[in-house]
């Protein structure tokens, strides 16, 4: 016998299929191969957030208001993000990759999914630790425009500065982290010098194609929310975006085992997920 709350269940799920698909054919945004669990629990937090009865009532509003949309965007792109989160990455790129880096004249990496930006400036202070800043190019993405709007200004709230200053030290960091940043009343700006060589875009994981020809990519915590299927197709963006010999970084959170070019690539770091793709 089916039960009243498998059927309601299951309408739910119906109501979140047909959302997605609405907002995919509106505004070419498409979260269907996003974690079920995620999409769910995001849309419902909004639902209840705006008082409203249904996912379908809600559908209503997102087409009808965009502004309503921009909201919804912003609650399924998770931004969370810190400088140099889990230094332990930071300390295995200084060790495995930049040796590498450091044996080309020019070099470019791709931080895909870069939220706010702070990991693209905890990269940058590396990369001049490291005596190679003027070497690269570094291209930073999100399918977010405000959130790259804010890594663009690269000015923050003070109120986190401890927090990272023990992350920079965690992850190596040979100067002081104050060396880097301006403090001004209730927010920190990063040094010009960090900017000089960074390009911020808009870039749709899901639905665009190859971004450029790099030596590194930079993708942490973002597949944790797509689906098998999903992740297959943005690993296979990333294998066909870097040069052969070239390196990808997870993060420890996520892992290249069970996608299809898990083959193709060897195991740098296993802690950090880092890889190397293999020579053809
Ligand atoms: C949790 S943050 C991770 C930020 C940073 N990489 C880190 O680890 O601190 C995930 C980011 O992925 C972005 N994102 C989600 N789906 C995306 C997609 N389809 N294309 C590009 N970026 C996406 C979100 O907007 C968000 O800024």
């Amino acid at each position: 016998m089916i039960k009243e709350t498998d059927n309601i269940n299951h309408t739910v799920n119906l109501e979140i299929e047909l959302i997605l698909q609405a907002i995919f054919n509106k505004y070419g945004y498409d979260f269907r191969n996003y974690s079920k669990a995620h999409v769910k629990r995001r849309l419902l937090n909004r639902l209840h957030a705006s008082k409203l009865k249904s996912i379908s009532e809600m559908q209503h509003k997102v087409l009808y208001e965009p502004d309503y949309f921009e909201t919804l965007l912003r609650d399924l792109s998770i931004n969370v993000t810190e400088m140099f989160r889990d230094p332990g990455f930071y300390l295995a790129l200084r060790k495995e990759v930049i040796p590498i880096l450091k044996t080309y004249p020019f070099f470019k990496v791709w931080h895909a999914g870069c939220s706010t930006g702070e990991e693209v400036y905890s990269f940058a202070v590396l990369l001049m630790e490291e005596g190679i800043y003027d070497r690269a190019q570094i291209y930073a993405t999100d399918f977010n425009h405000d959130v790259l709007d804010i890594a663009k200004k690269g000015i923050y709230p003070i109120e986190r500065i401890k927090e990272y200053t023990a992350n920079y030290q965690a992850a190596g960091g040979t100067q002081s982290f104050s060396d880097y940043y301006m403090a001004n009343y209730d927010s920190v700006i990063y040094d010009q010098s960090l900017k000089k060589n960074l390009v911020f875009a808009e870039h749709n994981l899901v639905t665009d194609s190859v971004f450029a020809e790099v030596n590194l990519i930079i993708c942490r915590n973002v597949l944790i929310y797509f689906n098998k299927e999903l992740q297959n197709r943005v690993i296979s963006l990333f294998y066909e975006s870097l040069i052969n010999g070239g390196y990808l970084g997870l993060g420890s959170k996520e892992t290249l085992q069970f996608t299809n070019k898990y083959e193709k690539f060897a195991v740098v770091n296993n802690d950090e997920k880092i890889y190397k793709k293999k020579l053809l």
